[in-house]
């Protein structure tokens, strides 16, 4: 039997990750801990086997509320529970540094107290920074941290937290540091989800500066599996960075998606970039592949597909997400960039 603890498992990776392991692991009992904010859905978990799944709605920075809901000698924390956006973070930074860091950190201090076995933080490539166009340059786990927007500042606090709690109380840890993901229930703030219900309503598609920014795309699925390896095989104190290989410049992204919808290049919008946007992310993915025997399963053209069918098919969805606050959202950050465009 294994006892589970995850964070943020009513967002878009978590849920995927938390499908996936019920369905693989027939022995796994999973207490699922989210605070349910804009990003978290209890949508993207219908249909899983409520006998082995527990949902808690709570803070990850409410010490005794996490405390309350973490078994005794649970097997593993899976921490993906984040603010994740990098628009939002330039807008107001504060919620990132509280549930990133000082979240990470109350995580941490519980899984001590609560003497669980392996703690696996879901980081990010953007902590890394941003490389030059076309280089040979690659990012691996030796890459210096550099993050560029509190976001990615904020997940690199949170890799230090998680680096002094295996340096000074031997907890067993282990990073992952993904690329970009893309797949079913991400929220629609994202790149590929944002282009996908624009498109499918007739809406432009805002593309930031030149639209040849780059980034390395992986289908969730791929990347929950890694995550599950590096629980199980990973080296305690050690960074996983996952990648597909796989490249793309954002217009061709959104290229794709309009060519799948059948809808015109038309709607392609350049508008004011993104403050200190990152240029490029692309990871090496040796560590991954050598160590923990890890190899992606998903092609970028059927993942996309998969994706964009899945939008399609789940109109309901989308437009329960893009509610009122969403609509605030899009308005607030949208409205003046489409106007002045570029
Ligand atoms: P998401 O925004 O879709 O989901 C985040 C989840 O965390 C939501 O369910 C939300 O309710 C929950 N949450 C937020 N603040 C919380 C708090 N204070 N207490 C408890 N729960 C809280 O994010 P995602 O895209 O699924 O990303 C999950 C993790 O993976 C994040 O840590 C992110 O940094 C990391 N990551 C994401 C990507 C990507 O491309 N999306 C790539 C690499 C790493
Ligand atoms: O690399 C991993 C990271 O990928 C994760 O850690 C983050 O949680 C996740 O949000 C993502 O960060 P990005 O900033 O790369 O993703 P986003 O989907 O916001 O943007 C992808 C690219 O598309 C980026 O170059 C900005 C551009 N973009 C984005 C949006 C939302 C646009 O051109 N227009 C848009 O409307």
């Amino acid at each position: 039997m294994s006892k589970i603890f995850v964070t943020g498992g009513a967002g878009f990776i978590g849920s995927a990750f938390i499908r996936m392991i019920l369905d693989e692991h027939p022995d796994a009992e999973i207490v699922n801990y989210d605070a349910l904010t804009y990003a978290g859905n209890l949508e993207n978990l219908r249909g899983v086997d409520e006998r082995r799944h527990v949902f808690v709605k709570g803070d990850i920075c409410d010490r005794s509320a996490v405390l309350a809901a973490m078994p005794e000698d649970s097997d593993a924390i899976f921490n993906f529970a984040a603010e994740s956006h990098v628009d939002r973070s330039i807008d107001s930074a504060d919620e990132f540094l509280r549930t990133n860091i000082i979240g990470t950190q109350v995580l941490l201090d519980a899984a001590r107290i609560r003497n669980v076995g392996r703690f696996v933080q879901i980081s990010t490539d953007e902590v890394m920074g941003s490389l030059p166009d076309e280089s040979d340059n690659y990012f691996t786990e030796d890459s210096p941290l550099q993050p560029n927007s509190p976001y990615a500042a904020s997940k690199a606090g949170a890799e230090f937290v998680v680096r002094a709690a295996c340096e000074t109380f031997g907890l067993d840890a282990v990073i992952t540091r993904c690329g970009n993901n893309y797949g079913p229930r991400q929220f629609p703030e994202k790149l590929i989800p944002l282009m996908i219900a624009n498109a499918m309503n007739d809406e432009p598609l805002p593309v930031y500066g030149d639209g040849r920014n780059v980034r390395d795309w992986i289908y969730v699925e791929d990347h929950c599996r890694a995550i599950w390896l590096a629980y199980e095989k990973g080296k305690s104190g050690e960074v996983y960075n996952v990648g597909a290989r796989n490249e793309r410049q954002n217009l061709d992204v959104v290229a794709s998606i309009l060519d799948t919808l059948g809808k015109p290049h038309s709607l392609i919008t350049h508008v004011t970039d993104r403050l200190g946007h990152d240029r490029r992310y692309a990871i090496d993915p040796m560590k991954c592949e050598k160590e923990l025997g890890w190899q992606p399963e998903v092609s970028w053209e059927d993942g996309l597909k998969k994706t964009i069918d899945w939008y399609r098919e789940n109109q309901d969805w989308v437009d329960h997400v893009r509610n009122g606050a969403y609509r605030e959202y899009y308005k607030a950050m949208y409205a003046s960039r489409l106007e002045s465009g570029r």
